[in-house]
């Protein structure tokens, strides 16, 4: 068991390390002027959200679920969210929410 789980740590360290660098580091000035351009109108350039049914950033509703949920309903779009996917890359919208996330 104790062997099994060394072996998955490591090999989960080798994935991390054969990602390209740059699919890592986040660019919180490329998400900034993302969200300024395409999430503001609705989210707040603030975060504080412009119309009743979006959720605010300032106090981090909604952004506290793993990056992947909220990668994939970024893309897909929820209710008045509207879809992303085509219009923004997944590095592009994972900046964004990083932007997001630090909004204070
Ligand atoms: C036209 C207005 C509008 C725009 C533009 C918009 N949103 Fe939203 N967003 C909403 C609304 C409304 C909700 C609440 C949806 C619901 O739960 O019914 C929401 C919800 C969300 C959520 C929470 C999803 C969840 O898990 O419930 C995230 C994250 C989000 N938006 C990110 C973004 C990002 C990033 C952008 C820009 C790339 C963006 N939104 C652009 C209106 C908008």
């Amino acid at each position: 068991m104790r062997s099994m789980i060394v072996t998955v740590t490591l090999s989960l360290g080798l994935l991390a390390a054969s990602v390209p660098q740059s699919a890592l580091a986040l660019d919180l000035l490329r998400g900034q002027r993302v969200y300024n351009q395409r999430c503001a109108v609705c989210h707040g350039m603030n975060g504080v959200p412009t119309i009743q049914q979006a959720p605010s950033f300032v106090t981090k509703e909604r952004l506290m679920q793993p990056d992947m949920v909220l990668l994939q309903r970024v893309q897909m779009g929820k209710n008045s969210c509207p879809p992303f996917m085509g219009s923004l890359k997944n590095d592009e919208i994972l900046d964004v929410l990083h932007y997001a996330r630090q909004m204070r």
